[in-house]
């Protein structure tokens, strides 16, 4: 089968049901579709189905005289897979619904392309009436899990529905030129000899803003390691770090290794790239290698020291903490299938013990940089402000640049699409010589 939309259909019902990340549910499928336009295809409809489920699955609810989710769970989703095709993409009419149905019948349930085709038309026809009614909803209108928007509005009581409005919204792709290989405006001008639109950001140092999205492993200078996908919010540690070559360096929760490889372009460092998750380790390796990198890279557990740490002290800790993910929904669609208002608390505790673990291992007159993609308080400003409460020798340092999102407590917030970045939050600790 090679039917792009049933494709879509099916790698969607396994993000929905089967709990699987949108991006194992592509590289799943992506191999089976030859034709670069066809990939291009599933990418989309995978993407903005997995966006746009939570609106058009409760639409479906309007739609269907019975529901079909339990019986046939991914004609269902074809079915948002045909939506999205008229609704978010914008297909022409007829080809959306007729490839859909088409889709129906590769998929094996013939008799349903009668329903199939029914629904979508019927949705072409009462659209109005459908987009008003979920127009009252917030969390519907814009395809968010209820416990989130209420989280949301009950933090950023004023941003919240910009915020919904970015997760929704394109995000330009973000390069970070490895510079000891090239330099920012080389690497533009290699891109615009390419055909892409490129520009090298206005304030990040590293940062090249591409326009267009495309597969960045085909473009040239990829594989000789010029450069790597990174956004803008990301590339701020080793600013933050205050790096020198020579410093002993932890970054506690290193995979897939983005910022330490940031940090490494830029100094000669004794660095250990630490992850519990022993799986991610070789991308992180294979990652190194392409970009000319030496590190440490070991499997462990941050929060139990006595398993890995050889009990030098380090100079800088980068705690890039697992966290709720609520800052890069814009990339990461599936974030709001998968995330449960319990996890936030979970997640919370986790990197509390994380800090606590990890202070001891700093030596004095050092700096730990604390990270999350999250946008919530929660995770971000109450965590390092509970922190130094209760550490004597933490000094909360005000070292991240103004240019970055807003003062929130000890350190600075970013919300997702400000500046063109993703939501993310940092803050900078010193400890008392
Ligand atoms: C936000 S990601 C890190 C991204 C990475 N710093 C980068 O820039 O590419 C969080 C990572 O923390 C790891 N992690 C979670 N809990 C951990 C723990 N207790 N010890 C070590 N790593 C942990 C996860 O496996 C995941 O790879």
């Amino acid at each position: 089968m090679n039917d792009a939309r049933a494709l879509a259909a099916q790698a969607l019902d396994q993000v929905v049901r089967g709990g699987v990340s949108l991006r194992s549910a592509f590289a799943d499928v992506a191999p089976r579709l030859a034709d670069a336009r066809d990939r291009a295809l599933v990418s989309a409809l995978l993407h903005e189905g997995a966006r746009w489920w939570l609106r058009y699955d409760a639409l479906l609810g309007r739609l269907l005289q019975k529901p079909l989710r339990g019986r046939e769970p991914v004609v269902h989703a074809l079915l948002v897979v045909g939506l999205v095709q008229l609704a978010v993409l914008g297909l022409p009419e007829y080809a959306a619904v007729a490839g859909t149905v088409e889709a129906v019948r590769t998929l094996k349930r013939p008799q349903l392309a009668g329903l199939v085709n029914a629904v979508l038309r019927r949705f072409l026809r009462e659209r109005a009436t459908l987009d008003a009614a979920a127009a009252a909803d917030r969390a519907l209108a814009t395809a968010h899990p209820p416990w989130l928007v209420q989280q949301l509005a009950r933090d950023w009581p004023d941003d919240v529905d910009a915020i919904l409005a970015a997760n929704n919204a394109p995000a330009a792709l973000v390069l970070r030129a490895n510079r000891r290989r090239t330099t920012p405006d080389a690497l533009v001008a290699r891109l615009l000899d390419a055909g892409h639109a490129a520009a090298a950001h206005a304030w990040l140092p590293d940062a090249v803003v591409l326009e267009d999205s495309t597969d960045v492993t085909r473009l040239s200078g990829y594989a000789q390691g010029e450069f790597s996908v990174q956004d803008g919010a990301a590339q701020l540690a080793p600013d933050l770090l205050d790096l020198r070559d020579g410093l002993r360096v932890l970054d506690a929760c290193a995979a897939p290794g983005g910022k330490s490889a940031h940090c490494l372009e830029r100094h000669a460092l004794d660095l250990l790239a630490l992850d519990r998750d022993a799986q991610r380790l070789a991308p992180m390796r294979e990652n190194f290698a392409r970009l000319g990198l030496g590190a440490t890279i070991t499997a462990g557990d941050a929060a139990d020291p006595a398993g890995w740490w050889d009990g030098r002290a380090f100079d800088r800790i980068l705690l890039d903490a697992p966290c709720s993910a609520t800052g890069v929904i814009r990339r990461q669609p599936d974030i709001r299938l998968h995330r449960r208002a319990g996890d936030i608390e979970r997640a919370a505790a986790e990197q509390a013990q994380l800090l606590d673990r990890l202070w001891p291992l700093l030596r004095p007159g050092g700096r730990l940089v604390y990270a999350t993609c999250s946008i919530l308080p929660r995770e971000n400003a109450d965590q390092v402000a509970a922190f130094l409460s209760r550490t004597a020798d933490a000094r909360a340092r005000d070292g991240v640049p103004p240019r970055f999102g807003r003062a929130a407590g000890p350190g600075r917030q970013n919300l997702p699409g400000v500046d063109g970045m993703d939501g993310f939050f940092y803050a900078v600790v010193d400890k008392v010589a």
